[in-house]
């Protein structure tokens, strides 16, 4: 057990835990993968029709990608990164759903404000600003992510460019279904029951 591999592990455990499933199992609001998307993400706890437990999926998916960056780089110093890729894969992947997790943006931009907070802001920016006018939740988070190492990149941080893209064509594989819809244009908006 060397310490890239606990920083890894430990990021993994956090990032795969499924809060979307359970707050909505925990409210008695049912399986969020029989609703909507089929997704785990906050975009389907709202549909729902619960706010509340969307927010609070939202913010927890965010933290827990914010968490393993800070403890991986606390207890394993120089390996906050490794933190941030097992934190990010195990929201995408987690062994408990059999690899069928999240689409990632949530915890991306948890990820992406701990490893380097400029960043963060830019993709925070990117992600509500086309929430709130294009209000489609898929094309948001896309846009997010691909910001982000965009940022690092206008930033000068070229150490964690190559991280980001690796991580934004993890959450655009994992929109492919949304990808589909939205050239079909049956993508639905946010604030509209499917
Ligand atoms: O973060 C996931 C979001 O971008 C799309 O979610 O449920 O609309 O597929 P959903």
């Amino acid at each position: 057990w060397t310490a890239p591999t606990l920083a890894l592990l430990l990021g993994y455990l956090l990032g795969s835990i499924p809060f979307g499933i359970l707050l909505t199992r925990a409210a008695g609001a049912g399986d969020l993968r029989q609703i909507g998307s089929g997704n785990i993400g906050a975009t389907n706890v709202l549909r729902t029709g619960r706010k509340g437990l969307a927010a609070a999926t939202l913010l927890l998916d965010l933290l827990k990608g914010a968490a393993a960056v800070w403890l991986a780089g606390a207890l394993f110093p120089g390996h906050a990164p490794l933190g941030a890729v097992g934190a990010f894969v195990g929201h995408c992947y987690p062994i408990w759903l059999r690899f069928r997790g999240g689409k990632g943006v949530a915890t991306l931009m948890g990820v992406v404000v701990a490893l380097h907070w400029p960043s963060g802001l830019i993709y925070a920016a990117i992600w509500l600003g086309l929430l709130a006018t294009v209000r489609i939740s898929a094309v948001a988070g896309m846009a997010a992510a691909v910001g982000a190492p965009v940022a690092a990149a206008l930033f000068g941080r070229f150490d964690l460019v190559l991280l980001f893209l690796g991580f934004a064509l993890i959450v655009i594989w994992k929109h492919g279904d949304n990808i589909e819809r939205l050239l079909a244009g049956t993508e639905p908006r946010i604030g509209r029951r499917r």
